[in-house]
């Protein structure tokens, strides 16, 4: 049902194929999507858009009264994914139609399908939002600096001075595994919020209210991910809307985390960790090791449904000695090579083509016990065949 007051963000993105491999996506894909999203527009579906990508994930921001989990809005993005998966094919590019077709391989598990992050709320006199946007990494990558600007008082000022803020926020935490919901309320929860969302491969922030009056906050692209079976397959690079000011966090306090460049699950075959390194889009292409994973924030002020801007708030040199650490962090773990901890954990690699590779060394393990015996037996002279 459209309702006049209410305005609905729509942040979806899916990989449909790059230049040069998982690099960056292509500007012609670009245009192509663009052009479904102007003729959705000019018919009064959506009231704007705006088309960007970070490394190879190509990302529709859209804005509507068609509240969140829309058919025709998911459908408009879908539309607008072939038709730049078309144009990607027809250039030969890299995994053309990834995540929309079942039989592309990207050398993670496929057929996750678009990822999305969804948002309706009454739109203040004045709405800023900023738009994050993340490649090569997963949702989890989300749990540390959302945790800091909605719970932290030593990032988030706010949470202190400011009284709309001062009761806290609540967390909507989704267990992966489970496919299971549970509200946590920050500050008196942090504890608890805290053990399970230290776990990032599992337990995802979903979304965050403002607990004195359940104003939506914030919500990360997590629900797409793929459950079989009741487990987690796949890893998708993820998105996150934030609203900004009056009441909520300011942009300062919600760019601030990000000048920490933590480790983030993902980089180079989905199977390492690395720091995240925020960058402009200018930036916003994956090179060394395949990343490593970066992030691009753009702010926005939702007007009357319009979206007025964007600005690249990476693009600061205040965000310099983030990158320059993240570089410093990125040679420190790359040195590690194919040892944990850059590795990802046997579990988490269990997503990945690694199981493939021990499949074939499964036979040729000898137990224990006949090995020793016949190491033993070598001693006294017996030779081996
Ligand atoms: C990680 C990613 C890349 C690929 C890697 C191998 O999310 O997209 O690191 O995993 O380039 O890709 P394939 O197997 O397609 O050659
Ligand atoms: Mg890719
Ligand atoms: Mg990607």
């Amino acid at each position: 049902m459209s309702n006049e007051k209410l305005v609905t963000v729509s942040v979806i993105k899916a990989d449909i194929g790059s230049i040069a491999g998982h690099h960056k996506v292509h500007p012609d894909t670009m245009a192509a999507a663009a052009r479904v999203l102007a003729e959705a527009k000019r018919k009064g579906l959506i009231i704007d858009y705006y088309v960007t990508h970070v490394g190879d994930d190509l990302e529709l921001i859209m804005t509507h009264r068609k509240g969140v989990d829309n058919p025709d809005i998911h459908g408009l993005a879908w539309d607008a994914f072939k038709k730049a998966a078309e144009v990607a094919k027809e250039l030969g590019l890299y995994a053309a139609g990834q995540d929309l077709l079942s039989d592309a391989f990207s050398g993670n598990v496929r057929g996750l399908g678009p990822g999305v992050a969804e948002m309706e709320f009454e739109e203040r006199p004045s709405e800023p939002i900023v738009v994050f946007m993340a490649d090569k990494t997963e949702p989890g990558a989300f749990n540390f600096p959302i945790f800091r600007i909605f719970a932290d008082p030593f990032n988030t000022a706010g949470l202190v001075i400011d009284p709309k803020m001062h009761d806290g926020f609540k967390f909507e935490v989704l267990d992966l595994y489970e496919g299971k919901y549970v509200i946590l309320n920050a500050p008196e929860e942090m504890y608890d919020l805290l053990a399970l969302i230290g776990t990032p491969s599992r337990y995802v922030i979903k979304r965050v209210y403002r607990k004195r009056d359940d104003e939506i906050a914030a919500v990360v692209s997590s629900e797409k991910l793929n459950m079989i079976a009741g487990r987690y397959v796949g890893k998708d690079d993820p998105v996150a809307i934030v609203r900004a000011q009056s009441g909520f966090p300011a942009v300062g306090e919600i760019l601030e985390p990000f000048s920490f460049p933590h480790l983030v699950a993902g980089w180079m075959r989905g199977s390492h960790w690395g720091p995240l390194m925020p960058v402009s889009l200018r930036d916003a292409k994956c090179t060394r090791f395949d990343g490593p994973p970066r992030i691009v924030a753009l702010g926005f002020n939702v007007t009357r449904g319009r979206l007025i801007g964007p600005v690249d708030l990476f693009d600061d040199p205040a965000f310099d000695e983030a990158r320059r650490l993240a570089q410093q962090i990125a040679d420190y773990m790359r040195r590690h090579g194919p040892f944990m901890p850059h590795r990802l954990s046997p579990e988490d690699m269990e997503y990945t083509t690694m199981p493939q590779v021990l499949e074939k060394l499964k036979n040729r393990f000898v137990e224990a016990k006949d090995y020793t015996k016949a190491g033993q037996g070598r001693t006294q002279g017996e030779t081996y065949e």
